[in-house]
């Protein structure tokens, strides 16, 4: 049946803004301190670390710069200092969670490392612990690993941890996605951003809070944050003029962001509220068709429902096939696929996206190497046997897998359309 676009769009995820924000901007002003030094960034950085249950948080530009400082200071623990026009990682190899925006892992590449991508599972969407192990067996010299918590689900950290724990690799946590989320760690309930040894945040626009943009470093231990302060603000050194003896960076949160962040802060439950209402709703709605929702585990984690995602079954998937470019599909009574659902989305004016596309699958990590569950993911197809057999887990979510509109502002009667528009694809 064809469908009148909606008037007003139906967005993936957009600011949401409260009031509170404009008065601390105001402040800003107001005080003049519009630069990358003022009292929201304290305060912001202060109740974060509190929030959260980490004790130093430094508010930076980007969740990528966050990252970033996190790779670099585990490389340098790792490996020692670099010279300035060396990465700290050259030569190293790091693993890294496979299924996610491509801002977790090229920090890897900005310090000349080489990641190498762990294969997902099926339970969280996350890494998976086996594939890990089976990653630790191939390359015992790795001593570095990037864990994602995708679209706001944790994935499995206890298994990983005790895992990275046991062959002495450090863990850098990349909550872009999560912040808010929480995870049953050993029994004990933690927030996500507190899992590794170097935890990052982000408050990129689309996030559940937000400060138009601007993340946060996370740690326990004071000499890391004043080492991550320091780069972040050009690595000057203590003498009266510009003096530097490491490369700096210009990654430091402005104030007037901060005043954003900490106008956004106290309405982060809400959010979190908001955006569960519409997973579940979700799920309500397309209980009768042959999709789920992105799993989570309800025993050890509690998602922050960041973006609703569905996957489709295996056996209602009709074909399609997609490049770069062009994306063609057969139109099949009882099933559809990612590419009929997306059109018909935005042939309504509702925005919904495709699942990140793995790393192991982009052109610029196509020399990377891919560990899955069964050992090394690359070349494992053959034009003499099995014949289109599943190869890995990351590949399969992204061909049946794709986010829905999340937007907190999202009614639920938009939402109902939404749900309409997915049914008819199945008709
Ligand atoms: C998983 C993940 N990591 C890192 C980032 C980078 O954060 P930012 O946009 O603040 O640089 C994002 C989002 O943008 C993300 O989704």
């Amino acid at each position: 049946m064809e469908r009148k676009p909606l008037e007003k769009r139906v967005f993936l995820a957009t600011p949401t803004m409260h009031g509170e924000e404009q008065k601390y901007i105001n402040e800003a002003f107001d005080t003049n301190w519009v630069t990358t030094v003022g009292k929201n960034i304290d305060e912001v950085e202060k109740e974060m670390a509190e929030y959260l249950g980490v004790k130093y948080a430094v508010a930076l530009s980007s969740g990528t710069g966050a990252l970033h400082l996190a790779t670099k200071l585990a490389g340098e623990k790792l490996y020692g200092q670099a010279k300035p026009n060396e990465g700290v990682l050259s030569g190293k190899k790091v693993f890294a969670t496979d299924m996610t925006f491509d801002a977790s892992i090229n920090p890897i590449a900005y310090e000349d490392g080489e990641a190498i991508f762990i294969d997902s599972e099926y339970d969280t969407w996350n890494t998976d612990p086996q594939a890990l192990k089976k990653a630790i067996e191939m390359y015992p010299e790795v001593k570095l690993y990037v864990m994602v918590h995708l679209y706001g689900t944790p994935g499995k950290a206890e298994e990983i941890k005790k895992l990275c724990d046991e062959h002495g690799i450090i863990i850098i946590e990349d909550a872009c996605e999560s912040l808010g989320a929480r995870y049953k760690l050993n029994g004990e309930w933690v927030e996500t951003g507190t899992l590794g040894s170097y935890n990052c945040i982000s408050f990129n626009g689309n996030k559940i809070i937000t400060g138009s943009s601007g993340g946060m470093f996370l740690t326990d231990s004071k000499d890391d944050a004043d080492k991550v302060r320091k780069w972040s603000t050009q690595s000057r050194e203590a003498a009266p003029w510009y003096q530097h003896e490491e490369v700096g960076y210009n990654y430091r949160m402005s104030n007037i962001i901060a005043g954003i962040v900490r106008g956004q802060f106290p309405y982060l439950k809400e959010h979190i509220a908001l955006k569960r209402a519409i997973y579940e709703r979700y799920k309500e709605g397309l209980k009768d068709l042959p999709v789920r929702m992105n799993p989570y585990d309800a025993e050890k984690s509690e998602p922050n429902f960041w973006l609703s995602c569905l996957i489709i079954d295996e056996d209602a998937m009709c074909e399609q096939v997609r490049d770069d470019q062009k994306a063609l599909y057969v139109h099949e009574k009882g099933k559809s696929c990612p590419t009929e659902i997306l059109e018909t989305l935005a042939s309504c004016n509702i925005e919904g996206r495709p699942i990140w596309k793995p790393m192991h699958l982009q052109p610029i990590y196509r020399n990377n190497a891919f560990v899955t569950v069964n050992g090394n993911g690359r070349g494992q197809s053959n034009a003499y046997i099995d014949k289109g057999k599943k190869l890995d887990v990351g590949l399969d979510i992204f061909s049946r897998g794709l986010c829905l509109p999340s937007d907190i502002k999202m009614t639920a009667e938009e939402q109902q359309i939404v749900i309409d528009v997915i049914k008819s694809c199945f008709e």
